[in-house]
């Protein structure tokens, strides 16, 4: 049984019509996302796995309005997208802190653009740093923080404003094996704690399906969907998530098609 958030479901329903983009390069048109059909429900939890090169990163710039679709639209909430989403969190994989900042400064400067209650904003950043568990960074610099604080840093950031989307483009894929556990946890709560839509890019089958409530899995060239997978399994999601029979075959499964799709062989 799926236990039900503590606060009402929010966020945003986004989703895709005939969505199609191809780039024209040097060497011709290189077509990286066929005509996609999708559809992400308010709240929902979803990743999109897939081998490199296969469009991932370039659905979510559309999703995001910050790339123009070639073909077809996004819809958010019903409505054609035909500018930059601004209710919206983005986490890439680089954390694109700003080194003369401290972590607290970077973190406000999501409300200080927008112009939020500046109190509000002091008062929720130091909230988030504190779930995050970088508290005592407040005042240190990017330079002279780790990899996976400086990552924390950019997650607070983009929930500062606690926006109705969360984006996030293999936000866990410079880290190391512990440190990503660790995140997947902690973003899950975050998550649980303030329902918002979010769509988890990884290349990791285990994050994906740690992580979402559905998987979205993506072939390569050109990208496409080639399957859409519900994961049943209970939150809030232990450490060893791994150790569950369920979890074990919808992985088993995302790795049958990647074997068939020749991503990947034995
Ligand atoms: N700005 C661009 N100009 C030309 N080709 C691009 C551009 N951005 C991405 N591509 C191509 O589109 C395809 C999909 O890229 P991308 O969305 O970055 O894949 P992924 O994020 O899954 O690794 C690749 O073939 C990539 O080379
Ligand atoms: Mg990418």
């Amino acid at each position: 049984m799926l236990s039900e958030p503590a606060t009402t479901l929010r966020g945003l329903a986004i989703s895709g019509v005939g969505l199609t983009k191809q780039f024209e390069t040097q060497d011709g048109t290189n077509l990286a996302l066929q005509p996609t059909d999708f559809s992400i429900e308010p709240g929902e939890f979803v990743s999109v796995v897939g081998p490199s090169g296969c469009g991932k990163s370039t659905l979510m710039l559309m999703i995001a309005g910050l790339l123009e679709p070639s073909a077809g639209q996004v819809l958010v909430d019903g409505k054609p997208l035909t500018e930059p989403l601004t209710d919206v969190g983005i986490v890439f994989q680089d954390d694109l802190l700003l080194d003369f900042r401290t972590s607290r400064d970077n973190i406000l400067l999501q409300g200080k653009i927008r112009g939020l209650d500046k109190q509000e904003q002091l008062r929720r950043t130091d909230e988030l740093m504190a779930q995050l568990g970088i508290e005592k960074a407040k005042n240190r610099y990017p330079n002279q923080l780790s990899g996976g604080m400086r990552q924390r840093v950019s997650i607070a950031r983009a929930l500062v404003h606690d926006p109705s989307v969360l984006l996030m483009d293999e936000p866990f894929g410079a880290l190391d094996a512990l440190t990503r556990t660790q995140m997947r946890i902690d973003l899950e709560a975050l998550w649980r704690e303030r329902p918002k839509t979010v769509l988890f890019i990884t290349h990791s089958v285990e994050e994906a399906v740690g992580l979402a409530d559905r998987v979205i899995v993506m072939g390569p060239s050109p990208g496409r969907i080639v399957k859409e997978m519900k994961i049943d399994l209970p939150r809030p999601r232990p450490v060893q998530v791994g150790d569950e029979a369920a979890f074990a075959e919808y992985s088993a499964e995302i790795y049958a098609i990647f074997k068939q799709l020749g991503v990947l062989h034995d």
